[in-house]
């Protein structure tokens, strides 16, 4: 008799990558839990899960008992567009550590953690630091753990796509760095690879490498329009990251990852088979959602 697939709970299941893994852990048996921060952000899972828990990872006695019965947690919670007032520390650090302990009452066996790639070399950004903190904490626990550390997800490609469809892209520096972004249900892949896998260190990208020039380039391709492009000295944009940090620091360190990201190469082994030139043209297409993250 085989074992019965792993039971999941799965934190971050509203956001863009959690759903894609939602999706393939259920298209591959598993029992899925999602956890959701309030009804009114997790009631659209009902139809998609075998259950829906409502806790908030920065408020621990929120947390009781959401790891009952649960043999494996995958967490894909961290701030990336939110405007809640909080910082990368108490929700991407202190949220998943908060998770984590509770996990290791429950007697969970397994925590998959998504984090960074580059991570490790980039700790001196806010979002980077509390990422890899987390990674450590995951680490001295003794738990079994897998720490995935993925590039650019295509939903973060979208910016590209957005500012071709205002008529104009800005690049930071001349835009040669290069990246080899992901699609999230490529990723969710992966990730569901780790909740039974070995691997506890998982760098992954897509399946095609660009300079950032190019991804600007295919925007403008997808939408037929002629490329416009205008790049701002990278000098300069640090200075602004500099400035934005002393009037407003969460903004400030958000920026100073952008810039990183827009003038470091973020190439990754490569996985998966959704193409950037299909996404972008799909988020072309009339009625395509206007965040395009799907
Ligand atoms: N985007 C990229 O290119 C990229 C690349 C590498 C790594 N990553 C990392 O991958 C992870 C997932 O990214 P994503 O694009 O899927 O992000 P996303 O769509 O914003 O999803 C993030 C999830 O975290 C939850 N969350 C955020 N703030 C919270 C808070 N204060 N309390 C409770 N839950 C909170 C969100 O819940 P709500 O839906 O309720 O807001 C959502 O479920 C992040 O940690 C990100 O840093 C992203």
């Amino acid at each position: 008799m085989t074992p019965h697939p792993p039971r999941v709970l799965v934190a971050g299941a509203t956001g863009y990558l959690g759903g894609f893994v939602t999706r393939e852990l259920k298209s591959r048996g598993h029992f899925v839990r999602a956890l959701g921060r309030s009804p009114e952000k997790s009631s659209h899972l009902q139809d998609q899960v075998d259950e829906v828990v409502v806790g908030q990872v920065t408020t621990p006695t929120s947390l009781a008992n959401v790891c009952q019965g649960i043999d494996v947690v995958f967490s894909s919670i961290g701030i990336t567009r939110q405007k809640d007032g909080l910082t990368f520390k108490d929700v991407d650090y202190q949220g998943n550590l908060n998770l984590l302990e509770e996990a290791q009452r429950a007697g969970v066996k397994k925590f998959v953690y998504v984090s960074v790639l580059g991570g490790l070399h980039l700790r001196h950004l806010d979002i980077v630091a509390a990422h890899e903190d987390f990674v450590d904490e995951l680490v001295a626990s003794g738990v079994n753990y897998a720490a995935i550390r993925p590039t650019g997800y295509f939903s973060d490609m979208t910016e590209f796509f957005g500012m071709a469809r205002r008529g104009r892209v800005w690049l930071v520096g001349p835009g040669q760095n290069r990246v080899n972004p992901i699609h999230g249900a490529d990723l969710a892949v992966v990730c569901a690879d780790a909740v039974t896998g070995e691997d506890r260190e998982i760098d992954v990208g897509g399946p095609d490498v660009f300079t950032y020039r190019q991804i600007a380039e295919l925007a403008f391709q997808s939408l037929d329009r002629p490329v416009k492009i205008v790049s701002i000295p990278a000098r300069l944009a640090r200075f602004f990251v500099a400035v934005t940090r002393v009037f407003n620091r969460h903004r400030g360190e958000l920026l100073a990852f952008m810039v990183t990201a827009a003038t470091s190469d973020i190439v990754a082994p490569s996985y998966g088979t959704h193409t950037l030139q299909a996404y972008f043209r799909e988020c072309a297409q009339p009625g395509a959602a206007a965040t395009g993250r799907f």
